[in-house]
Parts: structure tokens; C-alpha cells; sequence
């Protein structure tokens, strides 16, 4: 599913429409559904202030809210099975915050809370729910991890000590 798709589908949640129009012809095709895998994500590495709005919310539509989306979609057909899994495919950077990946360890760390959440919602209730937190893996994903240009940062105070500057003058 294309982030196109899921704007649509934010306005049409909104109004009480369908999850997304495609969602309910994968059920039919799978004939049924006893497992759920969050795996779609993107990242764009860089610094917050050259991370553009647009990719900012790619991240957190894919990242974050389409898998929470699905979910939700999904939970009918996860309860008729009687025995299902929820995994949601996080990453390491949920655990702890890398520089030049704010907005993604945001999304990913949302994710992992979001799951962790569910998992207790539903404890008892024949869905579980998986967390992984994969760590840096060589993928297709990783090639499009491009950090954009830098810009130039100056430092905004040097070291001094006691009126002396870093060079002991
Ligand atoms: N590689 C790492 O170092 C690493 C580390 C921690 C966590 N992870 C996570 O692991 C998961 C799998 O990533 P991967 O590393 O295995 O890379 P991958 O092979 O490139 O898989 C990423 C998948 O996400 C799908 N995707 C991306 N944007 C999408 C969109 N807008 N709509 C629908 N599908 C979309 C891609 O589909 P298309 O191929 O059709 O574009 C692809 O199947 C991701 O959630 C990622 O965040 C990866």
C-alpha cells in the first residue's frame, strides 16, 4: 500500500469508512488471517533541520501509523482465528536514540510502546502480540537511508577555564 493510499484512507477513517479499500480483498484471498506482520518502514537519516516536512511525515505514516491502522483492521479477522500474532518489526533505535534519526526512533519507539500496550489489552484474548528490534542490517531500505547535505555547524562556545581559553592563554 502506497502513503497515497493511506492519506485517502485517513480521510475516509475519519468518516467511518473502511480501514482501506484494499484490506478487506487480501482477507478474501488469504481466507482468513492468523498473523499479522508490521513490516513496511523507510527511514531518511539526517539532520532534523534539513529533514524536510514531507519526509518527516513518511516516516511517521509508514513507521507508525499505518501499522497501527492495519492493526485495527485487522483485529476482527485476528479474534475469528482464535490464535493469532500481532509482530510488529521495530528496531534497535526504539531502545535507544541515535543521532540523525530523530523522527525515526520517534516513530519506531512509538511503535514498540504501541505494542507493548496492545499486548496487555488483549492478554488472555487469543491474539499476542511480538515486538522485534532488529539491529543495523545491510537492505534495500538502508541504500535510500541517505543522510542529505550537511550544513555547516559551528560550534557555539569553546572550551575556556577560568579566563583562559582552550590553548591555556
Ligand atoms: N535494515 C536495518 O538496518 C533495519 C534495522 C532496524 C529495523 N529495520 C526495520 O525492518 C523492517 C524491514 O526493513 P528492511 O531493512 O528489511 O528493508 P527492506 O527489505 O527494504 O523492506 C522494507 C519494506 O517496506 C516496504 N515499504 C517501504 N515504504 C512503503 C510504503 N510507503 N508503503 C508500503 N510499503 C512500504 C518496502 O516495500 P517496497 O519494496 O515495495 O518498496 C519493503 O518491502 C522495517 O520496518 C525497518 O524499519 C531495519
Amino acid at each position: 500500500m502506497r502513503k497515497s493510499d493511506w492519506h485517502r484512507d485517513r480521510r475516509g477513517s475519519r468518516h467511518g469508512g473502511p480501514a482501506h479499500p484494499n484490506f478487506g480483498g487480501a482477507l478474501d484471498a488469504l481466507g482468513g488471517l492468523d498473523i499479522l506482520v508490521n513490516n513496511a518502514g523507510g527511514v531518511r537519516a539526517g539532520r532534523l533541520e534539513v529533514t524536510t516536512e514531507a519526509e518527516i511525515d513518511a516516516m511517521l505514516t509508514v513507521d507508525l501509523l499505518a501499522p497501527i491502522l492495519i492493526t485495527r483492521a485487522a483485529m476482527p479477522s485476528l479474534r475469528t482465528s482464535g490464535d493469532a500474532m500481532v509482530v510488529n518489526v521495530t528496531s534497535g533505535i526504539a531502545l535507544m536514540g541515535v543521532p540523525f534519526y530523530a523522527t525515526y526512533a520517534a516513530a519506531k519507539a512509538g511503535l514498540a510502546r504501541f505494542g507493548e500496550a496492545l499486548r496487555r489489552e488483549l492478554k488472555g484474548e487469543g491474539i499476542h502480540v511480538l515486538t522485534v528490534y532488529p539491529g543495523s542490517t545491510d537492505t534495500p531500505m538502508m541504500k535510500t537511508n541517505r543522510a542529505g547535505p550537511e550544513p555547516r555547524v559551528r560550534p557555539r562556545t569553546r572550551l575556556r577555564c577560568r579566563g583562559r581559553d582552550d590553548r591555556g592563554h
